[in-house]
């Protein structure tokens, strides 16, 4: 299960001098733990945050948040504004993504030499109530595994901002992966992933070395995805499966591992989140990572690199 570990906000800035304790933080993340932060431990403008707070999402159906890509300074998903309102949002999501990344730089040091920059989102609808295909739903538990964006082993690690100046963001988390892969991997619904043919693998590494990385998806991936479904459509523990209630307070950030940590978003409106995909070879405890797990149950190897 998935336990709160609360930091003090000036937390970061002792981590130069005592790099264990960063490696402590990593380690916090890598058991399945959530680092929580009472308050935003980076500086954000107060006038950005009031602006964001005025923003609806157009298309809401269709794209399930705003999204910012820091690598092209690119918004997707957003279609309501003028062209100054556009460019302003992205001027604030640039600046949430910066700010954010620069904060776990120090928090996560270990991390930072080899992580991927992913995506960052804006989450301006209302969590409770919302209308959505269930593979897209947030209140549903499950673990992160990006349809289009295979991570090869790689973690997926998110930092979260609740910017709503009155409502909390209300989170369920359930058992952690070890946990689940034990009760449900291997089963008649979820057999244990098997590597593939050596030509199937070199022609799928050589597709990810020539960009086509959303093809390049290894055994690892194929089944983190399967799961991330199956877990969705599986009644019995969406209704009776153990759980634990988290209310994340206005202005108040979190980061946690959502490949490790199942979790499920019960309500809550406006929140900042980025993405980084850190590398397995920096982990602090990787024989507890996803990968690593499945790789053991399986007795073979499932990445492609
Ligand atoms: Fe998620």
């Amino acid at each position: 299960m998935t336990h709160l570990v609360e930091l003090p906000k000036d937390w970061p800035a002792e981590i130069g001098e005592q790099p264990e304790r960063a490696r402590w933080c990593c380690s916090q993340l890598e058991m399945g733990n959530i680092l929580f932060f009472p308050g935003i431990p980076f500086e954000l403008p107060a006038q950005a945050l009031e602006f964001l707070l005025t923003q609806q999402q157009s298309g809401a159906r269709i794209h399930k948040n705003i999204a910012y890509r820091p690598a092209q300074n690119r918004l997707t998903g957003y279609a309501g504004g003028s062209p100054e309102q556009v460019a302003r949002l992205r001027e604030i999501m640039r600046l949430y993504s910066q700010r954010a990344i620069q904060f776990a730089s120090e928090l996560l040091a270990p991390y930072a030499a080899h992580w991927h920059v992913d995506f960052t989102s804006f989450r301006p609808q209302q969590e409770k109530g919302r209308q959505i295909r269930e593979s897209a739903r947030n209140d549903l538990f499950h673990v992160d595994s990006f349809p289009t964006r295979p991570t090869d082993g790689d973690r997926i690690l998110r930092i979260f901002t609740n910017i709503n100046p009155s409502e909390p963001r209300v989170w369920l988390t359930s058992e952690t992966f070890d946990e689940l892969a034990a009760r449900f991997a291997g089963s008649e619904s979820m057999p244990l992933p098997r590597n593939f043919a050596g030509l199937r693998r070199a022609v799928l590494r050589l597709a990810g070395a020539a960009g086509f990385k959303s093809l390049a998806r290894s055994p690892y991936d194929r089944w983190m995805l399967r799961f991330h479904h199956f877990l969705k459509a599986h009644r019995d523990f969406q209704a009776n499966g153990p759980r634990t209630r988290w209310e994340f307070p206005p202005n108040s950030t979190w980061l946690a591992f959502t490949d490790m940590v199942s979790h499920a978003v019960l309500s809550g409106q406006f929140a900042l989140e980025q993405t980084l995909i850190i590398s397995r070879q920096s982990l602090q405890l990787a024989e507890k990572a996803p990968v690593k797990i499945l790789e053991r149950l399986a007795g073979c190897t499932l990445t492609l690199s």
